[in-house]
């Protein structure tokens, strides 16, 4: 059996020859494919508008600085990759971090709490996190009651939905972003999105995309003008031309994850020492695969677990450390936060493979080695 990997691309012939034709094109970068992609992405999600960027940090770095202002706080989740937070510094705004739920997302009961107690918190960053939405009556909520802004970042949650609205349709938020790196639902290489429903945001962030430079058709045809200190974040042709043949079959890739997390949580049934991040439903498009573990009750620690599941040739992770805990994030002033349920799951979780193109086999293969080493 091959290394079993927490997450892989699935990429296919089609994949490959939408890649090889859009190379022998007259466009590389900034060419019809980047348009496609993006009017595609908007229309699978149901919001207005897309902007396509050369990654999922990128697409935060550019929606945090049309949604933010220096100095702002900014409720958000210590369960996230690094980006998510780290993109509201980049805003010079200031992040707060809120305990999460049982289920890995951010609390908005302990949000509405800070948002009663603090009028200088002005915004939201919610991740909708392994693909399971954050509750979106919440969110609508909060937003109204508050006035604050909403970003959803849905890096783990394309294909998801919650009661029918579908993770980056932006019905309840000001943006949206996407990560398209290869572990994602639908892969670029590298690759971002923004989605948005608000005109000004979305002419905002194509511009900062672009060095913050504007060219209108009033302007000679040498010309152009900068308006503001922007960036090249811009995505390729060959890139996008990706982007569209895997959104071709994203709902496959997405059925199958969901089919592979329903299989596991009947087989986990067996082992009361695991158990799912939540059980199974049809609403999470499922990037990751979370359980809890009680390490008390185990013969062995996560250290050996992990090292004992990779002698079998299988990858776990962590998904994710608490990062106001992260080096950087104390030097900051962090670290010291009240989060009892992000401090247990940091404990207690971890990643078992999934990705579309998993076989049955290698899914029983993992399973029959978690029952090994765990004694189970
Ligand atoms: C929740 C979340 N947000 C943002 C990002 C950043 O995306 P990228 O790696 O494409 O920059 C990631 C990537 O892992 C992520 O998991």
């Amino acid at each position: 059996m091959d290394f079993i990997p927490y997450g892989r691309q699935t990429i296919d012939e089609e994949d490959i020859a939408a890649v090889v034709e859009t190379l022998g094109s007259d466009f590389l970068t900034t060419g019809p494919k980047v348009n496609e992609f993006e009017e595609k992405v908007a229309e699978y999600c149901g919001a207005k508008y897309a902007v396509a960027v050369c990654n999922g940090t990128a697409a935060l770095h550019l929606a945090s600085l049309a949604l933010l202002e220096p100095g702002e706080r900014v409720l958000t989740t210590p369960n996230s990759f690094l980006a998510t937070s780290n993109a509201i510094l980049y805003a010079g705004a200031r992040p707060i971090f809120v305990d999460i739920q049982r289920n890995g997302n951010i609390d908005l009961d302990l949000c509405e709490e800070a948002l009663k107690k603090d009028a200088s918190i002005k915004a939201i960053y919610a991740v909708h996190f392994s693909g399971n939405p954050v509750e979106q009556e919440k969110l609508a909520r909060l937003q109204e009651k508050y006035g604050i802004k909403i970003l959803e970042d849905c890096a783990h949650s394309i294909g998801a939905r919650y009661r029918g609205i579908k993770a980056g349709s932006c019905t309840h938020s000001d943006a949206s972003i996407f990560s398209f790196h290869p572990v994602k639902h639908l892969t670029t290489g590298e690759g971002g999105m923004v989605t948005t429903n608000d005109p000004a945001l979305y002419e905002r962030v194509r511009i900062l995309r672009n060095h913050g430079m504007v060219k209108t058709p009033e302007m000679k045809p040498w010309e152009y003008e900068m308006r503001e200190l922007g960036f090249n974040y811009r995505i390729t042709d060959f890139q996008c031309a990706l982007g569209i043949s895997q959104l071709r079959k994203l709902d496959r890739f997405v059925a199958r994850r969901r089919e592979l997390a329903r299989r596991y949580d009947e087989a986990l049934e067996d082992l009361a020492v695991v158990e799912p991040l939540y059980p199974y439903h049809e609403g999470s498009s499922y990037h990751l695969y979370v359980v809890w573990a009680d390490f008390r009750h185990l013969p062995l620690d996560k250290e050996a677990l992990f090292v004992e599941m990779r002698k079998r040739g299988i990858g776990l992770q962590m998904h994710y450390l608490p990062i106001n805990r992260q080096p950087y994030y104390r030097s900051l002033g962090y670290g010291n936060e009240t989060t009892p349920v992000m401090d247990r799951y940091a404990e207690g979780c971890f990643s078992l493979p999934l990705f579309p193109g998993m076989s049955d086999g290698e899914q029983e293969y993992v399973l029959n080695a978690l029952r090994e080493v765990l004694g189970g």
